[in-house]
This record gives C-alpha cells, structure tokens and sequence, in this order.
C-alpha cells in the first residue's frame, strides 16, 4: 500500500523544470567529494550529508495563486550546513527558496541597507561596526562553494522537495555507510495530487470552499529501504504536545528504522532539542542565546555516525 501510494505521488507530480542540470550536478558534486578523504581520527571516505531544510507549500491551483504552507524559517538546517562543513563533511543543502541560508544567518532581512554606507559618488562599503560579521561570512561561504563542498539544491513545494530527495538519495547510495540525511525540512503530511487539483484560479463566487487533502506518503521508510539503505539515517520530531513528543519519536525510530530522531517542541526548539537513539536519550539544552544549539546536535551526530561506520564495517567483514 505504502509503495503504491509512493509510486502513485511520483508517476503524478509535474516533473522538476531542471532535472537533467541537477542530476548531472549531483553526479559530479558525489563523484569529486566520495574521491577525497574524510579530516576525521583514522581519515577514510569523504562523508556526505544531505540537509534538508525550509517547509514545502502544497499548492492548491496548478496556476497557482493559493498554498498551505509549512512552518520553518530555515534556521536549523542554515546552521547545521555551517557545522557540518566544519566538521569536514560535503553537503548537499536541499532547502525552501527564499528561506535562510548557511553563512547569512547574521545578515539582516529587514535592515539589510543598514549594512552599507556610500563613501564617494561611486562607492559603497560595509559600515566598519559590521565588517567583521560580513567578512567572516563572505570568507566561510566562498571556501565551501570555491572548495566544492556545498551544493544547494532549492525547492518550493512538496513535489519538487519530494522528487529532489529521491534524486539525492539514489545517486548517494553510491557513498554507502559515509552518507547521512540529516531531514530538518518540515514536510507537508497533505496534499492536493496534481491530477485532481483545479487548473485555473479557484472562484470565490462559488461560496465556501470544501477540499478534501490526502495524505502525502511517508518517504522515510523508502528511503531507509530502498533509496539509500546503508546511509545513517537523521529524522526529525516536531510536536506542540510535550506529552508525545517522546513517544512518537520513538516510534519514528522503530518504524523507520533511522538511526537517530531529534525530537523538537515548537514553544522551544530554539532552546533545546532531544536527541533520540537506541537506547539513548540525549538532552542538548543551549546556555546562552549566542551559542548555536546545531553545533552540540552536530558534534553527537559526527560522533554517531563515525561509530556507525566502525561497527557496520565491522560486520560486512566478518560476514
Ligand atoms: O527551520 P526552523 O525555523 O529553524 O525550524 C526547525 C524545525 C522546527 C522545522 C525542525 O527542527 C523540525 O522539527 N523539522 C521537522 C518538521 C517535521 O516535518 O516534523 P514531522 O514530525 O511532521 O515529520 C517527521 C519526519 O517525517 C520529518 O523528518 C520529515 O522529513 C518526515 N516526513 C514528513 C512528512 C512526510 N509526508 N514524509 C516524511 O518523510
């Protein structure tokens, strides 16, 4: 059932607009990064990981004018790209056009002219009390481009977001056991199938409107089992009930067999976060609001999946 509503959702969606550009780029960015060696204890295999970021809208006209949407500002998935390039990882930034993006998560949206003065007639320059955010920004961001360690992948709907994982998640089967999806985007549960939606702008002159959304199927056991299935698999949990929020986590780990579940509450996710294996429960609480509460959540996962690589390597050999 499962499998047939996956097939259902990609022998319908409207296919991506650049998919030979972007299966060739994948191809490439794979090919040079699996190449080169990991700076980790004991080097080994270049690890690559695929963040995913932002929310996914589900359009509600094929011209579309109306969408819901998801709530996420891209934050998460910004700031854990930055720390998983430092810890020596290449990452694919599968992420929400428009939404924030590593290494400009201290440049304004609002006050962005605020940055800038007009010295002379010609010539404009950072104003001195922001220099030093602007160049360490401008210097992190071009080392990982120049580098060829960063490839952003963007998406706005759930179709596009869908199909893009799947096109990461099968060329990354090639990199095996050194591939983590670290899945932060929030990711639509209902959708309008393409095939069903109205084509042209939906009329308010018909009164009230009834829709009916189905359930947009769920990806994470697909790719455990058939995109990916040696990659070490990251979920994410977000509840507004603290009473679930555990329990369901859990059940995401068991049912989907990832290898990790952050389990996150909407009133504080900025603050902290649970970090859920098995048989572990890890609370990752930030001190301070100018400390990065990704760096500890990524630090543990760089951790994890180094003993992940150990013990499944382990196990291939002896078998
Ligand atoms: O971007 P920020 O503003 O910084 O916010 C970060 C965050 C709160 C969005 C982030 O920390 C977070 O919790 N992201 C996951 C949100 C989400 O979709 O949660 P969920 O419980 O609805 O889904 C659980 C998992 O199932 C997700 O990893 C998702 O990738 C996956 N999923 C969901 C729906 C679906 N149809 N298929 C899926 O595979």
């Amino acid at each position: 059932m499962v499998a047939a509503d996956q097939e259902s959702f990609f022998a319908t969606a409207p296919p991506l607009g650049d998919a030979v550009a972007v299966a060739a780029k994948l191809q490439e960015f794979i090919a040079r990064n699996s190449s080169r060696s990991h700076p980790s204890e004991g080097g080994g295999r270049r690890r690559i990981v695929c963040v995913t970021s932002g929310g996914t809208t589900v359009p509600l006209e094929q011209r579309c004018v109306r969408y819901i949407d998801n709530f996420s500002s891209g934050h998460r998935g910004a700031a854990s790209t930055e720390y998983f390039l430092k810890a020596g990882y290449a990452v694919i930034f599968i992420h929400r056009r428009g939404s924030c993006q590593p290494f400009c998560r201290f440049l304004p949206d609002d006050s962005f002219l605020n940055f800038f003065d007009i010295t002379t007639e010609s010539k404009v320059q950072v104003v001195e009390s922001h220099t030093t955010v602007v160049k360490k920004a401008i210097g992190e961001y071009s080392k990982a481009i120049e580098g060829g360690s960063l490839l952003k992948l963007p998406f706005t709907t759930i179709f596009e977001y869908l199909q893009l994982l799947k096109m990461v998640a099968t060329s990354m089967s090639s990199v095996g056991l050194h591939g983590m999806f670290y899945l932060a985007a929030a990711v639509s549960d209902f959708y309008v199938p393409w095939d069903s939606m109205a084509k042209h702008k939906i009329q308010s002159a018909g009164g009230p409107l009834d829709m009916k959304l189905s359930q947009v199927p769920k990806m994470l056991s697909v790719l455990r089992n058939q995109w990916a299935p040696l990659a070490f698999c990251v979920s994410f949990k977000l509840e507004t009930d603290s009473e679930i929020l555990i329990q369901k986590a859990e059940m995401a780990l068991n049912k989907y067999k990832m290898n990790v579940v952050v389990a996150n509450l909407l009133a504080t996710y900025k603050e902290e976060v649970v970090v859920v294996s098995n048989g572990e429960r890890n609370t990752i609480r930030r001190c301070s609001k100018d400390e990065d509460l990704e760096e500890h959540i990524i630090m543990l996962l760089e951790k994890s999946h180094s003993k992940y690589i150990c013990s499944s390597a382990d196990a291939c050999s002896k078998n």
